[in-house]
C-alpha cells in the first residue's frame, strides 16, 4: 500500500492526492484521505474502492473543506476485499481521528474480541479499523495523540505502517513503523511522511528514513522520532538523489514506455563511478572489507520475481569470473527450508523496492544465522539495505510501472560490477580479462539503444497476435532466465499463460505442448560467443518448428543459420555471451507491453499486482 502524511501551510488535499499518485503503483485497489478542515477543525474523509481516478472523482463531486493536516492511502488489499468500506482511512473516537495502515497486523482478532466485549461495533472487516478503534480508546483514556498512539503500536503484532491526526490536535500527524517502509520529508513550515520518497520528493529532497519500532510525530515545524517506548532517537537526513521530474510520466504513453525507454540510461548511471582504469571498484564494497570478500566460499542470491531473473542471469558470470559457487533462491523458500547458512556464506538480496517483505525476512534470517548480507536495491531510504551490511544502489531512477524493466537491467548491471569487483579482490581474472568485460559492460547502453530503436517489429508482432493465448519462450545458458523474464512479462502485462523452459529441457517435457500454431520466442546464443551451444539451439528451433511451432527467434546480427526456421527474427547487437540477457530482455519487455496495449490493458497497473509487496 502506499501512504502519504502532510502538516504545513498548502492545502493539505493537492499534496495529499499529488503522494498517492506517484505511490499509486504500491497498490491500487482503493485510495483515500482524511484532512482536518481549518475552518470548521472538523475531521472529513473521502474514500473509493477501485483506482484513484474514482477517489478524486469523489472529491470532485463531493468536496472535502480543506486544511493543513492530512494523511492519504492507496491500497492493495489483504483482510477484506477492496470495496469503499473497507478503504483507508478508518476512523475512530467518534469521527475525530483518521487512520491508515500498510501491513498486517497479525493480533488483530484478539484485539477486536476485546473491543467487541467492551461494546465496539465494525463496519469493516479490516484490521486497519480495529487499531482505530483502540486509538479512540487510548486517546480518551490519555488525552493526547501521541501517548495514545504509542500506547497501541505497542500493542501490535506482524507488519505495519500506520499514519493517524485526530481533530482535536489538528496540527499534527503521528506515524509509525514495524517491518514495514516510511521515510519523512524535511521541508520548510512542512513536513510530510511517506511509504517511499516519491510521496514527496515533489517539494522536498531532504528525507530521513525512519527506522525498526520506531514512531515519528510531524507538525509543520518539528519532527521528533522516538521508540516504541517514547525514549528519542538520533535519525540522520539523507539528499534524495532522485529528481520529481523523473517520477513523471514526461511525454510517454505510459510509466512503462517510459521506463523501457530508459534502460540504456539505468545501465550507463548504475556503471557511474564504479569503474577506475578498466577495472571495477565499487567503493560501496568497501565496508565489506577485501580480505573478508576474498575468503567467502559460497554466495547465495536472494530475490522475488523479476530480481530472481536477475540472480539467475548473474549466477553465470558471478561464478565464471569470481571463481565461487553461486545459487539462486526465491526469498520465500530460502527463508523456510532451514537452509545451511556459514559464516563464509555470503548472501545477496536483489530488490528493486527495498521493501519486498518475503525478501526482507530472508535477508534478516541470514544475517540472524551467521551470514554477511550484501543487498542490491533502487530506493535511497528503504528497508532491506537498513538490515544489511552493504548496500549496491542500482541508479534505475524511480520505476513506477509495476512490471519492473529498467530495474531489471540495472540489476544485472549491479551484479555484474559486484562480480569484477570479487574477481579482482580474488585474483580469479588477469587484469586484461578483466578490461576486457568492463568494455563489455560499457558498450551496453549504446547497444540497448539499438534494439530500442529496432523495436518497431515486435511491436508489430504484439499487436497481431492480440488474440494469442500462450506463449512459450526457450532460453539456454544466460538466455534461459530471459525466456523465464519474458514468460513474467507477458503473464504480468497481458494475462496470457506463458513459461519459460531452458531450451535443453525441451525434450524432456515441454516439447509435448507444441502444437501446430504454438508461439515459441527463442533466445539463440550467439554464433561466435557460444560455438557449441548454438547450433544445440538450432536444432532445438528445427525440432519445434518440425511440430508446427511459430518461432520468433531473437538472434544476434548476422546469424543466418536460425533464418531457414524462424518465421520471424529480432535482432540483437553482437556482444559477448554474457553481455547478450542484457539486450534480448528488451524486445521481450517490448512484445508484453505492447500486446498488453493491443488487448486494451493498463500496462502500468495490471489487475491483482502491486510493485511493492510488503506483505509475506
Ligand atoms: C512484485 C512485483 C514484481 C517484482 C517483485 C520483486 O511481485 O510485481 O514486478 O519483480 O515484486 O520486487 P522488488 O521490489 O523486491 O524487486
Amino acid at each position: 500500500c502506499g501512504i502519504v502524511g502532510y502538516v504545513g501551510d498548502k492545502k493539505s488535499i493537492e499534496v495529499l492526492v499529488g503522494g498517492l499518485r506517484r505511490l499509486e503503483y504500491r497498490g491500487y485497489d482503493s485510495a483515500g484521505i482524511a484532512v482536518i478542515d481549518d475552518e470548521t477543525g472538523a475531521l472529513g474523509v473521502s474514500k473509493k474502492s477501485g483506482k484513484l481516478v474514482k477517489l478524486t472523482d469523489e472529491l470532485a463531486a463531493h468536496p472535502l473543506g480543506d486544511g493543513s493536516a492530512g494523511i492519504g492511502h492507496t491500497r492493495w488489499a489483504t483482510h477484506g476485499g477492496p470495496t469503499d468500506v473497507n478503504a483507508h482511512p478508518h476512523l475512530g473516537d467518534d469521527g475525530k481521528l483518521a487512520l491508515i495502515h500498510n501491513g498486517i497486523i497479525e493480533n488483530f482478532s484478539e484485539l477486536k474480541n476485546e473491543l467487541l466485549a467492551e461494546g465496539y461495533g465494525f463496519a469493516s472487516e479490516t484490521d486497519t479499523e480495529v487499531a482505530a478503534a483502540l486509538l479512540g480508546r487510548e486517546y480518551r483514556a490519555t488525552g493526547d495523540l501521541r501517548t495514545a498512539f504509542q500506547n497501541v503500536v505497542s500493542r501490535l503484532d506482524g507488519a505495519f505502517t500506520l499514519l493517524a491526526l485526530h481533530s482535536e490536535e489538528p496540527g499534527l500527524v503521528v506515524g509509525a513503523r514495524r517491518n514495514s517502509p516510511l521515510v519523512i520529508g524535511i521541508g520548510e513550515g512542512e513536513n510530510f511522511l511517506g511509504s517511499d520518497v516519491a510521496a514527496f520528493v515533489q517539494y522536498t529532497r531532504t528525507a530521513m528514513a525512519v527506522g525498526q519500532d520506531q514512531i515519528v510525530a510531524i507538525t509543520p515545524d518539528s519532527v521528533t522520532v522516538t521508540d516504541f517506548a517514547g525514549a528519542p532517537v538520533e535519525v540522520e537526513t539523507f539528499e534524495v538523489e532522485w529528481d520529481s521530474a523523473a517520477a513523471d510520466k514526461g511525454g510517454w504513453s505510459s510509466f512503462m514506455a517510459k521506463e523501457v525507454a530508459e534502460q540504456p540510461d539505468a545501465v550507463a548511471n548504475t556503471l557511474r563511478g564504479r569503474i577506475v582504469d578498466d577495472a571495477v571498484v565499487v567503493p560501496e564494497l568497501a565496508a565489506f572489507g577485501d580480505e573478508a570478500l576474498a575468503g567467502i566460499r559460497r554466495i547465495v542470491i536472494i530475490a522475488c520475481g523479476t530480481a530472481a531473473y536477475a540472480g539467475m542471469t548473474a549466477q553465470y558470470a558471478i561464478e565464471k569470473w569470481a571463481r565461487v559457487p553461486v545459487t539462486v533462491e526465491l526469498s520465500h523458500e530460502f527463508r523456510y527450508r532451514d537452509p545451511v547458512i556459514t559464516d563464509d556464506t555470503l548472501v545477496i538480496s536483489i530488490s528493486q523496492s527495498g521493501e519486498t517483505m518475503d525478501t526482507l525476512m530472508a535477508v534478516k534470517y541470514a544475517r540472524e544465522a551467521g551470514a554477511r548480507v550484501i543487498s542490491i536495491c533502487n530506493t535511497q531510504g528503504a528497508t532491506i539495505p537498513r538490515e544489511s551490511d552493504a548496500v549496491v544502489y542500482t541508479h534505475a531512477g524511480p520505476e513506477v510501472a509495476v512490471a519492473s524493466t529498467k530495474a531489471f537491467v540495472a540489476q544485472i548491471t549491479a551484479l555484474y560490477l559486484f562480480g569484477l569487483h570479487l574477481a579482482r579482490v580474488r585474483g580469479s581474472l588477469s587484469v586484461e580479462e578483466q578490461a576486457e568485460q568492463v568494455r563489455e559492460l560499457v558498450a551496453i547502453p549504446a547497444k540497448i539503444a539499438t534494439v530500442l530503436e529496432s523495436s518497431a517489429t515486435v511491436a508489430q508482432l504484439a499487436h497481431w497476435m492480440a488474440d494469442t493465448r500462450a506463449v512459450l519462450f526457450l532460453g539456454r545458458h544466460v538466455g534461459f532466465p530471459i525466456a523465464m523474464e519474458g514468460a513474467l512479462k507477458l503473464k504480468e502485462l497481458a494475462y496470457i499463460h506463458a513459461e519459460g523452459f531452458a531450451a535443453g529441457e525441451l525434450k524432456h517435457g515441454p516439447i509435448a505442448l507444441i502444437e501446430p500454431g504454438q508461439p515459441v520466442f527463442v533466445v539463440v546464443p550467439s554464433p561466435r560467443g557460444s560455438a557449441t551451444l548454438h547450433p544445440k539451439v538450432v536444432s532445438n528451433i528445427q525440432e519445434i518448428r518440425a511440430r508446427g511451432a511459430r518461432v520468433i527467434a531473437i538472434a544476434e546480427e548476422g546469424d543466418a543459420a536460425v533464418l531457414p526456421f524462424a518465421d520471424e527474427v529480432v535482432r540483437i547487437p553482437l556482444a559477448a555471451p554474457l553481455f547478450e540477457p542484457l539486450l534480448a530482455v528488451v524486445p521481450l519487455q517490448i512484445f508484453a507491453m505492447e500486446l498488453s496495449i493491443a488487448k486494451g490493458l493498463d500496462v502500468d497497473q495490471p489487475r491483482n499486482l502491486a510493485k511493492s509487496v510488503t506483505v509475506e
